[in-house]
């Protein structure tokens, strides 16, 4: 596998920029509304402009797409919908001709519903070797009527749902943390091991370069399935963080070893103590994982500068390089979040409808750019925030597709909003997703985006396209993974630091005009100047003057 883009001698991945690919919404090439890995292929040339080192696709396996491809049917193929396993195949080859890793999700805590695993489990009686893939168990009270405990499913709900016994009378309960249409797997049955691992080296073996692991705290259960306690010590949730995950992720670091090009390991790890999270990328197990902490961070300045601090430190002593992300496929838009008064993101407090000042949201979402790319470590870019696409607030529920909406009986927007199918030109839906004639987009794109086209912002020197070409281009040309990061001196704020002798960036949170470093060259900033200061809500990378000691 080749795919040099630095002189630096250090592995790609510590300060790679992943580009998440949902397949779904990224490009539609044969006209069904749904995109496919022939888009993807069609618009490679794009992601070699924007200038990214991987790609990660969300899952592109078949699937009956209860939870939008994490509810994988069958690990070995390609849904239909997006192609063929030799479409994949060739999308993985033509992407590192063109110097572009790929990075296939693994979802490894359940599976769907219609896999033959699951379908053979429920056609099973209780206690057979096909129900113990999965946790089967009797329901409480005198006629099981209700959920062997209480844990609550991560979508709403109870956990658990029950099925129905050959003769038809209701049998026992199987656990879903997420959708009913997603049963998890138990992780102590070995035949749950090795598939996975067959399935790691399934895909290294057709050139990935490696894995973002899905739910990657969740996989092992307590035995007992005890209740949640709301005082339980780290390491003693019964179904988060559990210390057996180590010893998988163990095994699976050293498959991915076993190549030439050693694969890597991202994991998705939501997880608010930063030593406990820290842990999964000890130097014998997980690469990186994705920093939720500043993704969820508001757009404050002593917030911002904390996270950083906090996420160096946690890192440090493991040596693993730290990730930087504003956003994905979960999450609310970053410049409708942090165009918004609480510019922070949590779960439970989706906050669609509340006003929000869309132009203040851009202008930040440009400064946080420039700082998140600043960091050191990887970087990671959402399809569509390099456009500055807003999320999309007016879906109808009869044209919401997300578990998360419906499960909490409409209560949560669920995250349809931020999946909207890419605008690449013209003026109306579907903006060059779909050719002429086909069915509409699977979700419905906004009137208004004709400005956020790829087209359109192509043509603008100052569009948020042109500032991510910009600003990535400058990253790969003047940042060393190697390049060690210290603040200056600042305001409170203000975040002032330096990467290596002689870069810097600054970004100016507070209300004034700030005065940038004597003798600095401005490479690039997310503002116009006003009168040689960076205003507020904007950043710069400078070079610092050669230092004359
Ligand atoms: C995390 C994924 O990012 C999310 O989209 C999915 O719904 C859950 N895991 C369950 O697989």
């Amino acid at each position: 596998m080749t795919a040099d883009r630095s002189s630096s001698d250090a592995p790609w991945w510590r300060d790679a920029v992943v580009y998440q690919v949902y397949v779904r919404s990224f490009a539609d090439v044969n006209g069904d509304g749904t995109g496919d890995l022939a888009g993807v292929i069609d618009r490679l040339p794009y992601l070699r402009e924007l200038g990214v080192d991987a790609l990660w696709f969300s899952p592109w396996y078949p699937s009956p797409m209860a939870d939008s491809g994490y509810d994988v049917a069958d690990y070995r193929a390609i849904d239909p919908s997006f192609g063929t396993l030799e479409l994949a195949e060739a999308l993985i080859r033509e992407a590192l001709v063109m110097g572009i890793r790929s990075i296939v999700d693994i979802v490894p805590n359940h599976v769907s519903d219609q896999h033959p695993w699951f379908r053979a489990a429920v056609a099973a009686d209780p206690g057979s070797p096909h129900r113990d893939r999965f946790w089967f168990r009797a329901g409480q009270g005198p006629r099981g009527e209700s959920p062997p405990n209480g844990w609550q499913s991560i979508f709403g709900g109870p956990a658990w749902t029950r099925v129905k016994d050959a003769d038809g009378e209701p049998g026992e309960w199987y656990l879903h943390l997420f959708a009913p249409e997603q049963p998890d797997l138990n992780w102590t049955n070995p035949d749950v091991v090795r598939d996975h691992e067959e399935v790691l080296r399934f895909w290294f073996d057709r050139g990935v370069a490696g894995i973002r692991i899905d739910s990657a705290a969740l996989l092992v259960k307590a035995p007992d399935l005890a209740d949640e306690t709301p005082d339980a010590k780290p390491g003693d949730h019964p179904f988060t963080d559990r210390d057996e995950l180590h010893e998988i992720y163990r095994r699976w670091r050293a498959i991915a070893d076993s190549y030439v090009e050693p694969r890597l390991l991202v994991g998705e790890i939501w997880l608010p103590d930063a030593e406990r999270f820290a842990r999964y990328l000890r130097q014998d197990e997980l690469h990186t994982a994705f920093n939720f902490d500043f993704l969820a961070c508001p757009w404050e300045p002593v917030a911002l500068r904390t996270s950083i601090d906090s996420t160096l430190a946690a890192h440090a002593p493991v040596t693993a390089p730290a990730t930087w992300v504003l956003a994905n496929h979960d999450v609310t838009r970053t410049v409708t979040r942090y165009g918004r008064s609480d510019t922070s993101f949590a779960f439970e407090a989706k906050r669609e409808g509340t006003p929000t000042d869309l132009r203040l949201g851009n202008r930040r979402a440009r400064a946080g750019a420039l700082l998140a790319m600043a960091l050191p470590g990887s970087m990671y870019v959402y399809q569509g925030e390099e456009l500055g696409l807003p999320e999309v607030e007016d879906i109808s529920s009869e044209q919401r597709q997300d578990p998360m909406h419906f499960r909490s009986g409409g209560l949560d927007p669920g995250r349809d909003g931020c999946r909207v199918p890419l605008p690449w030109s013209g003026d109306r839906p579907p903006y060059g997703f779909s050719p002429a004639g086909a069915r509409a987009p699977w979700l419905p794109q906004p009137d208004g985006w004709g400005r956020l086209t790829v087209a359109a912002q192509s043509a603008d020197p100052d569009s948020m396209l042109s500032l991510y070409r910009a600003a990535l281009g400058l990253r790969r040309r003047e940042l060393r993974a190697s390049d060690g990061f210290a603040w200056l001196p600042s305001e409170p704020t203000v975040l002032s630091f330096t990467r290596g002798a002689r870069f810097a960036c600054v970004v100016n949170l507070g209300i004034d005009p700030v005065a940038l470093p004597t003798g600095a060259d401005v490479l690039i900033a997310s503002q116009e100047l006003a009168s040689g200061r960076l205003p507020q809500d904007a950043a710069a990378w400078l070079r610092l003057p050669e230092s004359k000691e």
